[in-house]
């Protein structure tokens, strides 16, 4: 299919590449486990760390409508996501979904902007584990010297082991990295219900007095869209006020990246077009409540102006003078983090599995290996920069480029959900996303909405990372593209990928 000049990969063609041998990945995983690993990724930094912070500095207590809005965001290019992968349920996530509808071009585009979100976010997440560890081992009166842990580390130590470990996880398999999810995953979500209902009982009224402090100018200003926004909507993002709700949802909306990864898992998947939308829609739910419970839970305990920028669950439970439970909070983070960096590390590795399959990247990295049955190099490649960049580089204010990342993929799939409708309307759809194309087009707009809230020197970076990956793709994929080469059947494997066809899911 390397017909039309924006080289469109043809779907069936994608769903066929998944029974290609050498390149088969194990079938394990359904809709429940989906869910688990969505709730995995979904809880962690987000809610754990970023409540304090943007309560205190941009929204007061009216974060919990900035959670709101940001899950209603999610919530419309979670519906584009669901149609996507009941359509294409291979692995790749936004990557395989653009390269059927949008061409090569957008699909590298895509593939490479994810690594933003994939890669970045993992290391953010990483640095975060190290500072809760530090947290939990001074609390216990061991704390590691300030040079070898937490974000100020010359040499981040408990990060870059974070970052390996679970990288092993992930080669050993699938189904052992499930299985060590579920574990974590349900102290997890243990951890943030006893938040929600033990320190419903230390609310107090007057924290919520006022719910929308008034706006004050943005420190920093929020850069060129400020204006635009403005202009268009009659107030900028701010520090609280309106505009600082809004910022404040640009910001939490790291809370729920992960969503979008169950899609990424496809190919483990037993039955995925009816796993994948229960999957992508039921952890996004789930998650999009207990955020609202937790974050409305903790800043009536404490004041905004007193919450812990670095742990606030946690703090907010020593101010009431329960410290006991704010130790079992930081592990319950702790276990949660983990979680976050295994799944991210997995998701960055699929995508990078299926562009090498592509031969975007070269095709020997995706070798899957013969007795775990996983990508094992490129999990090993995910994990050695990972951990480099979780060990020597400070990732905070690097969370907004794993936002706008994730967003610029959330606004392509949107559009190509209704590219795909038109293209190819005889595709059967296990999950259809209603009112088609305007839920989409709301969906699109709304996460380039979130993206102009976020300050100008993302924007910046953001720009300078996508222009080295059309660089790279100008030199390297563009020639070497299996559809650029006449097609995605190589004369080795083609009789053998017949009978695959055969075989391929209607
Ligand atoms: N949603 C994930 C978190 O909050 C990335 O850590």
């Amino acid at each position: 299919m390397a017909e039309n000049r924006a080289r469109v990969k043809n779907v069936e063609d994608s769903i066929r590449d998944t029974d290609e041998p050498g390149h088969q990945l194990k079938r394990h995983l359904s809709g429940f486990d989906l869910a688990v690993f969505g709730v995995g990724v979904i809880i962690g930094t987000g809610i754990f760390v970023l409540t304090g912070e943007v309560a205190r500095t941009t929204t007061g207590p009216a974060v919990a409508l900035s959670f709101v809005i940001a899950g209603v965001v999610c919530g419309l290019a979670a519906l584009c996501y669901a149609e996507f992968a009941s359509t294409v349920p291979v692995a790749g996530s936004a990557y395989t979904f653009s390269y059927a509808t949008l061409g090569e071009f957008v699909a590298w585009i895509i593939g490479w902007d994810l690594v933003l979100e994939l890669a970045l976010g993992a290391a953010t997440v990483s640095v975060g584990w190290s500072g809760y560890l530090n947290q939990l081992l001074g609390d216990l009166g061991i704390p590691l010297p300030t040079s070898i842990a937490g974000e100020t580390a010359t040499v981040n130590i408990p990060a870059i082991v974070i970052a390996v470990v679970m990288t092993g996880v992930l080669i050993l398999g699938i189904k052992f990295s499930s299985r060590v999810t579920s574990v974590i995953v349900a102290i997890k979500v243990a951890i943030v219900l006893l938040v929600i209902v033990v320190g419903f009982f230390y609310v107090k009224a007057e924290n919520y007095s006022p719910f929308v402090p008034p706006a004050e100018p943005a420190e920093a200003g929020s850069g060129w869209s400020a204006p635009l926004i403005q202009t268009l909507f009659g107030f900028a993002p701010s520090n609280f006020g309106v505009g600082g709700i809004l910022a404040g949802a640009a910001i939490v909306f790291f809370a729920f990246i992960g969503f979008d990864i169950v899609a990424t898992a496809a190919e483990e998947t037993k039955d995925p077009k009816k796993d994948l939308p229960r999957g992508i829609i039921g952890s996004l739910a789930v998650c999009t409540l207990l955020y609202v419970a937790v974050s409305l839970v903790v800043v009536g305990m404490q004041r905004y102006t007193e919450l812990s920028t670095e742990a606030p669950l946690a703090d907010a439970f020593r101010s009431v003078g329960l410290p006991f439970l704010s130790g079992a909070i930081s592990v319950g983070a702790l276990a949660g983090l983990t979680s976050v960096v295994m799944i991210l590390m997995l998701g960055q590795s699929r995508v990078l599995f299926a562009m090498s399959r592509d031969h975007l990247l070269p095709p020997g990295l995706g070798a899957v290996h013969p007795k775990h049955g996983t990508p094992y190099k490129i999990t090993v490649i995910t994990g050695v920069v990972v951990a480099l960049l979780a060990g020597f580089v400070p990732l905070s204010t690097l969370a907004e480029l794993v936002n706008i990342g994730t967003l610029f993929a959330f606004v392509l799939v949107s559009i190509a959900v209704i590219v795909l409708r038109r293209t190819r309307p005889d595709l059967p759809r296990s999950f259809r996303v209603p009112f088609v194309p305007v839920l989409p087009v709301v969906s699109a707009l709304a996460c380039l909405y979130l993206m102009l809230n976020l300050p100008g020197e993302t924007w910046l970076r953001f720009a300078v990372w996508m222009v080295i990956g059309v660089l790279v793709y100008a030199v390297y994929s563009r020639h070497h593209s299996r559809l650029a080469a006449g097609g995605s059947l190589d004369p080795a494997t083609a009789g053998e990928r017949e009978s695959a066809r055969d075989r391929a899911p209607d």
